[in-house]
């Protein structure tokens, strides 16, 4: 048995292939890279979700449609009392979303894209007193997120950035919350039980809740001076190193250059404080050196979540959102992995192998 399932394969895809040894993400057929360069969030939604609904799918309807199922659940917003507001962000926006009812058609879809888009800003304001802000279907989903946050229109900069970020984290293999997803999907239970699954999962440090720690470590080590010292404490009392690892890169995660280079027009627009890209370097170049000194056999490298960090935290999002901000984005790819598992698969149900006492005998 292979602990953690490591290098089995449990589903056929053609939604996104990771190569962990060369450090390369395809989205159906397109590279990273490209992606990156020439979408916004409803371009890779239609592109992860074409063929996989009854309906023709285009990013111009996608937008169309998310901006007008933003507007028709905002008053789901009301269902948040203070049981529900004292809840970390994302659990808040798993509760409100279990309000979004099964189904297998591309309205679901849609509405389980939108549901989080507005949930989340939503709760964020509640939580510090302020009053929610209605979404405005004109926008595109980025735009009307970053609105809805800060009650300010984003610059371009600024949409830009979460639309780099949305689509960099739009879908990556047989992720923890993509099998979570999957395995929902292959019992038929509707799209929003696979969604809710797939959140659950998400939000474990070891898969979507990481960067919040890891703008604590930047924190912790105030200046790049700091670096190497703070950073060997933390090795010395066991604890990880937040955005470096990977399950299957051995190399750098490529999506951690695609989001550095999307937050350089932030900060170089002035609308970010600089020096924390110099923080960020600086943490990262000694950690670098360190896992190498510390853990010679297993390559450790930057992950997703690092630059993440810098990128949600530059756009406004509070630390204890960006699992919430996560979720709004790997929405899609959970959807897409849970239609094609539902069009093309079986039931899953693996074995276990029993390890316990006997009864005793007679
Ligand atoms: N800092 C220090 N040591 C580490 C780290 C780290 N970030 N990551 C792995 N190691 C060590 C680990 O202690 C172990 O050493 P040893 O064999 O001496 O006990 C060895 O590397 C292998 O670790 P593992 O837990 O078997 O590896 P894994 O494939 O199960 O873990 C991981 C992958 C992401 C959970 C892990 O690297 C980690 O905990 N990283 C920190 C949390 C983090 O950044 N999570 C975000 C992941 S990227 C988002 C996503 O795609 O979901």
């Amino acid at each position: 048995m292979k602990s953690g399932l490591e290098d089995v394969i449990a589903a056929e895809t053609k939604l996104s292939d990771v190569d962990g040894a060369a450090g390369r993400l395809i989205i159906r057929g397109v590279s990273l890279d490209d992606l990156v360069a020439t979408s916004r969030f409803e371009d890779v939604a239609a592109l992860l979700l074409d063929g996989l609904f009854d309906e023709h799918i285009d990013a111009a309807s996608i937008r169309t449609q998310l901006g007008a199922a933003r507007v028709a659940l905002f008053p789901h917003v009301e269902a948040a009392d203070a049981a529900l507001l004292a809840l970390p962000p994302v659990d808040a926006v798993r509760a409100l979303l279990a309000r979004v009812a099964d189904g297998e058609n591309f309205a679901t879809a849609i509405r389980l894209m939108a549901a989080p888009a507005v949930f989340l800003p939503a709760i964020l304001r509640l939580q510090k007193g302020q009053a929610p802000i209605k979404p405005d279907a004109s926008l595109s989903q980025s735009g009307d997120i970053l609105r809805m946050l800060t009650g300010r229109l984003p610059t371009a900069e600024q949409t830009a950035g979460l639309d780099a970020y949305l689509v960099t984290i739009s879908d990556h293999g047989l992720n923890a919350s993509t099998f979570a997803s999957r395995v929902i999907a292959s019992t038929h239970a509707g799209l929003t039980s696979s969604v809710l699954a797939a959140i659950s999962a998400l939000k474990g440090p070891l898969h979507g809740g990481a960067p919040g720690p890891v703008l604590d470590m930047f924190d912790g080590v105030g200046k790049p001076e700091n670096a190497r010292a703070w950073l060997s404490d933390a090795l010395d009392r066991g604890e990880r190193l937040m955005g470096f690892g990977h399950r299957i890169y051995r190399v750098r995660d490529p999506r951690a250059d695609a989001l550095k280079t999307a937050l350089k027009p932030i900060f170089a627009s002035g609308q970010a404080d600089a020096g924390r890209i110099a923080l960020a370097e600086a943490i990262e170049t000694a950690a670098l050196a360190l896992l190498k000194e510390r853990k010679p056999d297993r390559p450790l490298d930057v992950n997703v979540e690092y630059y993440t960090a810098l990128l949600l935290d530059a756009l406004g999002f509070p630390r204890s959102s960006f699992t919430g901000v996560f979720a709004i984005g790997r929405t899609v790819g959970w959807i897409a992995h849970a239609r094609e598992q539902t069009l093309d698969g079986r039931l899953i149900r693996p074995q276990s192998r029993y390890v316990g006492p006997l009864p005793k005998a007679a």
